[in-house]
């Protein structure tokens, strides 16, 4: 393998999908959560993931025991110190990951470790800037459900070394077995800058009254295709990281197509916030 020692660090949604992934790929994985209660729960989503994955058919028990006997969960960020490769999937706030990395900067020893974020939102060379070591960070932006959806997105700062991003894009590349594209360290990156003005423009139609939330949806569905419409999938992603995705870019570019109209606001603000609370766009039987 190009990488076979990895840390995960954040065990929620992302973080296990991530720590999966690459022990699946024949990884040796650490996952550190903030304490011994979350990393007990990491544990236990991964296992339940990787149990569901073998009753649906897409890995063999042998493959499921082979991934569980690799994984291990820690709340000690100095088992992450022999790692060749750290991934932070923390939640989405800036002092917590800026802090995280410099941590992990003292921790994480040999020179030539590479420390990835996940982020969707926040500006790769602000963590970077945290480290006395900008040339190893880099951001290995990963999509959700991380076994399901084959791409990453690979942003290197002005400071990532080459080696190291030659080295990340095979890891992913080859041992993952994901698609990579690369991009600038701009906010939304590549498909999120694409995906969000797309996504407001929907909330935008519903709210001049242009057409209905069903009729919206259908309209891309079966005239382009799309697994999801527009709604549907604003839903699916909540409104709130949606809300958080749009302010980060409109504040990076100033550019209207990424404003949240009102019509968000008032939803976020009264909690109506996709699947996961029952109502967005839609309603959803929990
Ligand atoms: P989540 O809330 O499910 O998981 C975050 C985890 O981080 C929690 O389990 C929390 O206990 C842990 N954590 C917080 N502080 C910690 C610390 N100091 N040390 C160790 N663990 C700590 O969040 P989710 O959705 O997994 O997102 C994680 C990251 O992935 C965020 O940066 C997010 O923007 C990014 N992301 C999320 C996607 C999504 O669809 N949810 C898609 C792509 C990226």
């Amino acid at each position: 393998m190009i990488i076979d020692q990895v840390g995960v660090v954040g065990g929620g949604l992302m973080g296990t999908g991530i720590a999966r992934v690459c022990a699946l790929a024949g990884a040796d994985v650490v996952v550190c959560e903030a304490d011994s209660g979350r990393a007990e729960a990491a544990r236990v989503r991964t296992e339940s993931s990787l149990r569901r994955a073998v009753s649906a058919g897409k890995i063999t028990g042998a493959d499921c025991a082979e991934a569980l006997s690799r994984l291990r969960y820690t709340a000690i960020l100095e088992e992450l110190g022999d790692r060749e490769l750290v991934i932070e999937a923390v939640v989405e706030d800036e002092p917590v990951k800026v802090e995280l990395f410099a941590a992990l900067d003292k921790t994480v020893s040999a020179p030539t470790a590479v420390l990835a974020s996940n982020t969707s939102s926040i500006a790769i060379t602000k963590l970077a800037a945290a480290t006395t070591q900008p040339q190893r960070v880099v951001g290995l932006h990963f999509f959700n459900p991380v076994p399901a959806l084959r791409l990453v997105e690979l942003v290197p700062t002005l400071h990532t070394e080459a080696s190291t991003i030659d080295r990340i894009e095979r890891f992913a590349s080859e041992d993952l077995q994901k698609i990579v594209i690369r991009s600038q360290d701009r906010a939304g990156f590549v498909v999120n800058a694409l995906l969000t003005p797309y996504l407001l423009s929907a909330v935008r139609m519903l709210e001049a009254g242009f057409a209905s939330a069903a009729d919206i949806d259908q309209g891309m569905v079966e005239g382009c295709a799309h697994p999801l419409g527009p709604l549907s999938l604003a839903d699916f992603v909540g409104l709130d990281i949606l809300l958080a995705a749009s302010n980060s870019m409109y504040e990076e570019f100033k550019d209207a197509q990424f404003a949240p109209p009102p019509l968000l606001l008032r939803m976020v603000e009264s909690g109506l916030l996709g699947e996961k609370t029952g109502r967005g766009f839609f309603t959803y039987s929990r």
